[in-house]
């Protein structure tokens, strides 16, 4: 997961992500927390992403990470890992999901959009980077 997320956002997302400074004992404490889906091409890892719950309710998750490499991207792979998790979500009662966006990254609002979410000011992240400026929230209901 630490492996395909880094092949996955780098040259994409500015350097100064926190993602590049997770170690493998943080992404597996998130996981641990959490959750995540692993999505394979044939025999080739090519995207993933994780949750985790935070505190606020309702029963809320916050999501991570979304990343397909490169070669895989433009086929709605990325929303299939998206519905994976919406999926899992429904499965554990989970009613908000919300999620943050690099505000160097305004193009992914309408890709969130696409998928059921919302800009959402209230939205608190379970971390802000402090070497980026804020980033722009969204959130989305899940109906049973
Ligand atoms: C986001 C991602 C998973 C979507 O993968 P996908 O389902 O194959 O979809 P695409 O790559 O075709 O991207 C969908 C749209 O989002 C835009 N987009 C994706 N990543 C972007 C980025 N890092 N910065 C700006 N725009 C981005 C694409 O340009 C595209 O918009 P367009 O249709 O107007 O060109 C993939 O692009 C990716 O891994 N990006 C790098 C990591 C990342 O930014 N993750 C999201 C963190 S919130």
């Amino acid at each position: 997961m630490h492996r395909v997320s880094l092949q996955a956002w780098t040259g994409r997302v500015a350097a100064n992500s926190s993602l590049y400074r997770e170690t493998i004992e943080y992404v597996a404490g998130l996981l641990s927390a959490g959750g995540g889906f692993l999505l394979w091409v044939g025999d080739e890892l090519a995207g993933s992403v994780r949750y985790f719950p935070v505190a606020r309710q309702p029963l809320s998750w916050e999501i991570k990470r979304l990343g397909v490499i490169a070669a895989h991207r433009g086929q709605g792979l990325g929303a299939l890992l998206m519905d994976a998790v919406h999926e899992q979500a429904r499965s554990e009662a989970v009613q908000v999901l919300q999620l943050g966006i690099r505000a160097d990254q305004p193009r992914l609002v309408s890709f969130y959009e696409q998928l059921g979410y919302a800009l959402d000011d209230a939205v608190t992240l379970s971390a802000q980077n402090p070497h980026t400026i804020a980033a722009i929230t969204m959130s989305r209901r899940l109906v049973k």
